[in-house]
């Protein structure tokens, strides 16, 4: 499990990040959202003990960050934003290096590195020279070496940047087979639909601020204090409109093209059945009705102003 504890650093007396709190439990696949300069970064390094916050605490399964830095640094996986690999050794030779250093015994390095290599899906590239790999390649390079000590919490600063769309695919997979082991996965961003499908918590950081921190649903719902409903009709639009904003709960009713109208509804889900229902009553044939879900993007839009620190 991690925990932080109003974890704060300043530059003198600039505050990148404000004091944040939260709380990660195995399985869990945080997606940590917020624009350039909002303090991911900060609070990341923070995490992997390599910067020292200027108050506040944090543990990593019951280890205190400040206090047994050795401890946590076992325990954890950091893929920084911008990470440098050495020339002239073989992807294996890589790996077996900081299976070395990280203590894995020499009996286990062997099959610790083939899973490492299978998992990022580089077995093939075992032989090769670092040097010779693609950019992608060295990304799950870097992301092979965060898992040979088999580490309880992997810190992943914007690992998809520069990554095509295929590797993005896999990375999604590849961390939701880490998360299905039990690991706990920061992983940082500012492209959110990236993140919205497969991180089952999400927080959203601004001037070094969380604003939101929840379930993806969580925080939606938080957002949204009224439905919107999106309907579609056989007939015109604007017959349908001219009964649908006469009825209870509903506002703001638009038309969308010909055939299509939304609105907001204040509403619950019996009284939106009731509404479909009053609808078909009145000979207007509806064939779609639902209600339309923000996505992150939304809500990202909606609780950030776009400041920057
Ligand atoms: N060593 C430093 N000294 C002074 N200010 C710093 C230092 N490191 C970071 N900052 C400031 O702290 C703020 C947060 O930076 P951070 O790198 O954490 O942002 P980020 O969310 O990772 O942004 P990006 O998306 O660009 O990577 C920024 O305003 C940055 O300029
Ligand atoms: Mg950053």
């Amino acid at each position: 499990m991690l925990t932080l504890n109003n974890l704060r650093k300043t530059y003198g007396n600039f505050v990148a990040v404000k004091g944040i709190s939260f709380q990660l439990e195995p399985g869990d696949i945080f997606g940590f959202i917020g624009s350039n300069g909002a303090g991911k970064t900060t609070t990341i390094k923070m995490l992997s003990t390599l910067l020292e916050p200027t108050s506040g605490s944090a543990t990593l399964d019951g280890y205190d960050l400040e206090k047994q830095p050795m401890e946590v640094r076992k325990r954890i996986g950091y893929m920084p934003d911008f990470f440098g690999l050495y020339d002239d050794v073989k992807v294996w030779e890589y790996l077996d290096f900081f299976a070395t250093i990280y203590g894995v015994p020499s009996s286990q390095r062997k099959e610790v590195i083939d899973n490492a290599l299978s998992l990022t899906d580089l077995t093939l590239k075992k032989d090769s020279f670092v040097q010779s790999l693609s950019r992608g390649m060295q990304q799950r390079l870097c992301l092979a070496k965060c898992l040979v000590h088999n580490p309880s919490l992997l810190l992943l600063d914007e690992p998809a940047s520069g990554l095509d769309p295929r590797a993005r695919s896999d990375l999604k997979e590849l961390l939701l087979e880490l998360s299905r082991m039990g690991k706990m996965i920061i992983v940082s961003s500012h492209i959110l639909p990236e993140l919205s499908d497969f991180c089952n918590k999400v927080g959203i950081i601004e001037k070094g601020e969380l604003l939101l921190f929840g379930s993806v649903q969580e925080i939606v719902k938080g957002i949204q204090s009224h439905r919107q409903i999106r309907a579609k009709f056989i007939d015109s639009a604007d017959l349908a409109l001219s009964f649908v904003a006469v009825q209870p709960l509903v506002a703001q009713v638009k038309t969308l093209n010909e055939h299509e109208l939304t609105f907001d509804f204040t509403g619950n889900d019996e009284d939106q059945a009731q509404l479909l229902a009053a609808c078909v009553q009145a000979g207007l044939r509806p064939l779609a009705f639902s209600e339309e879900s923000l996505d992150l993007q939304d809500v990202f839009l909606s609780v950030t102003t776009g400041a920057v620190n």
